[in-house]
């Protein structure tokens, strides 16, 4: 379709209901990924995806995420202990009736995935001006989930899984990536090929919760 954009030249502007059905697909396919194959990404392709992710929208246009490549073993390797700690606490905060279920979820794809990539937000960038931030600062970290998210949705376009860990101390992680104390950590994902594919979210497959109909409140 081509248009004019005011004061410029006309422009041909993409045919979005083409791929409408396709889009759908990929929102019921996206998938929280644990299980990885060990097969390496092209170099090339993670840069274009954190390209389109730096695209996703930003309080006052402020783009306050902040993406780390974790690729030194060493870190990685303490990365996992703090994982492996926190989720060691995790289990043993469950309920009896839970403790055995917890205990069989894989809850991170640490070991296999490729990529290691932790996102953090700048809480007070100088981009964007404070525009939107003086009444709602959180909105900087809301932001960078929202470039995680873009992230998730262009990787499944090319095949690729993200699995986001939350199982994870932010302070000590932060430390152990020798990174600015005031970067709010948002996620840690593991990024590569899912040695498994569907299009039921892995907790549902294993019995620990289902998804539930969309909730709306009217007022
Ligand atoms: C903020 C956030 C934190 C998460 N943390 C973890 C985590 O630490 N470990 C894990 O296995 N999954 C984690 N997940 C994935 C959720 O378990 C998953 O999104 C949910 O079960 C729905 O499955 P689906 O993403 O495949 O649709 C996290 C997801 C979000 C959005």
């Amino acid at each position: 379709m081509t248009v004019s954009a005011p004061d410029g030249p006309a422009q041909v502007l993409p045919v979005f209901d083409a791929f409408e059905d396709a889009f759908a697909d990929l929102i019921r396919w996206r998938r929280d990924v644990r299980h990885f194959r060990r097969d390496p990404i092209d170099p090339e392709v993670l840069p274009k995806l954190l390209d389109l992710a730096n695209l996703a929208p930003s309080v006052g246009l402020s783009q306050p995420w902040r993406f780390v490549t974790v690729d030194a073993p060493d870190r990685r390797a303490a990365v996992r202990a703090i994982f492996a700690a926190c989720n060691a606490q995790a289990l043993a905060a469950q309920s009896p009736s839970r403790s055995e279920r917890y205990a069989r979820l894989k809850l991170a794809g640490l070991d296999d995935a490729p990529c290691h990539l932790a996102v953090f937000a700048d809480p007070d960038p100088q981009q964007g001006h404070g525009l939107g931030r003086q009444t709602m600062p959180e909105t900087a970290a809301y932001s960078a989930v929202m470039a995680l998210h873009t992230l998730w949705l262009a990787a499944r376009c090319v095949g690729l899984g993200l699995g986001w860990v939350s199982i994870l101390d932010a302070d000590r992680v932060r430390a152990a990536l020798d990174l600015p104390e005031h970067w709010q950590m948002i996620g840690y994902v593991c990024i590569g090929y899912p040695a498994i594919n569907s299009d039921t979210p892995e907790l549902e497959r294993e019995g620990w919760e289902h998804r539930q109909p969309v909730d709306v409140t009217r007022r």
